[in-house]
């Protein structure tokens, strides 16, 4: 199978080959043109690197059972019933290179559930990453892994930090330097789906809006993403803070790539007009106890209604990808 072929918009199918002629099924169906489901079997019958070779085509992929172990009954009974009231940030985040939850006001014995029903998870997640997507996941950096308990339909967070204008992801990782963006969700609301919403992925959205949002050259005026003595600076400055004890002091720092993604996403979601786009806009339904997994580096996502969901964000090095023309970071290189 050769992504390049099938573009950034492939097809829903059960299976793991002959993508193009199910897509012409698939579309005349009316089927998802952004999504790839794995059932149990289909996983255990791909090929080497084909999921992996989904999620560098910018797909979803998604199971319609999670297929990792859930937190049991018990302790997701708890995420949802105690910690919405709980809630002190934007999520509640486990931090691994800190060891530490963020996000949460509780007594010690909550906060302490929390962080071993999250580091469980991201363990869990972990395993089930390393068996399935070995190229992607040598030597990644595993991030954060989050509950999110608020509804996120009508939260009113400030437009760069709202989850229900559609954007692709970037600047809150630190410096990824052209490293992907690999999250993996899913839904523990046991009873309401969760609604995402996209306008395809990095390359053709670069095509159609990346001269308008300044990150395409139009004469001669893309930025750079060249470093400078700053960049530089401020990488050591990162290093030796994180060397002194500071151990997030990573999310400090930045590159010109960074920057400029930011910019686009800044764009995105400044911009009513390409919200209001719908050419290539889908919206897509995640079931409860569902999962999916996605390069949100290069695929446009919001998430428009749910509750309950658990997240957790690795940072993929860029040359573990089999298809890196397909990497922002090359795309706005060869622009
Ligand atoms: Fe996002």
């Amino acid at each position: 199978m050769i992504l390049k072929e099938i573009g950034p918009h492939s097809v829903r199918f059960a299976g793991v080959s002959s993508a193009p002629a199910v897509g012409v099924v698939a579309a005349a169906r009316g089927l998802s043109m952004n999504v790839v489901d794995y059932s149990a079997e289909a996983l255990a019958a791909a090929a080497p690197c084909d999921v992996a070779d989904r999620l560098e085509g910018g797909q979803i992929v998604r199971f319609p059972v999670c297929p990792l172990p859930l937190p049991d009954e018990a302790d997701q009974r708890f995420l949802r019933d105690e910690l919405p009231a709980r809630l002190r940030l934007k999520n509640i985040s486990y931090h691994p290179e800190a060891d530490r939850v963020r996000g949460i006001e509780a007594a010690a014995d909550v906060v302490a559930r929390v962080h071993r029903i999250l580091v469980d998870h991201s363990r869990a997640v972990d395993a089930f990453l390393t068996a399935t997507i070995p190229s992607l996941t040598r030597h990644w950096r595993l991030g954060t892994c989050s509950f999110r308990p608020i509804e996120e339909r009508g939260r009113n967070l400030k437009p760069h930090a709202s989850n229900e204008l559609v954007h692709i992801d970037a600047g809150a990782y630190g410096a990824t330097n052209g490293d992907r963006i690999l999250r993996f969700f899913v839904n523990l609301n046991p009873e309401r789906d969760r609604i995402w919403a996209t306008k395809g992925a990095f390359p053709t959205l670069f095509d159609k809006y990346g001269e308008q949002a300044g990150i395409r050259p139009a004469n001669g005026s893309a930025p750079s993403l060249r470093k400078g003595p700053l960049d530089y600076a401020r990488t050591g400055l990162v290093r030796l803070l994180t060397a002194c004890g500071l151990k997030m002091a990573h999310v400090l720092d930045s590159s010109p790539y960074d920057r400029v993604m930011r910019q686009f996403h800044n764009f995105m979601k400044d911009t009513p007009a390409f919200q209001a786009d719908r050419e290539h806009h889908e919206e897509i339904r995640f079931a409860p106890f569902s999962a999916w997994m996605v390069l949100t580096d290069t695929v446009s996502h919001a998430s428009l209604s749910g509750q309950f969901a658990l997240v957790t964000t690795g940072i993929v090095p860029l040359a573990n990808c089999r298809h890196p023309e397909l990497a922002p970071i090359n795309l706005l290189r060869a622009a």
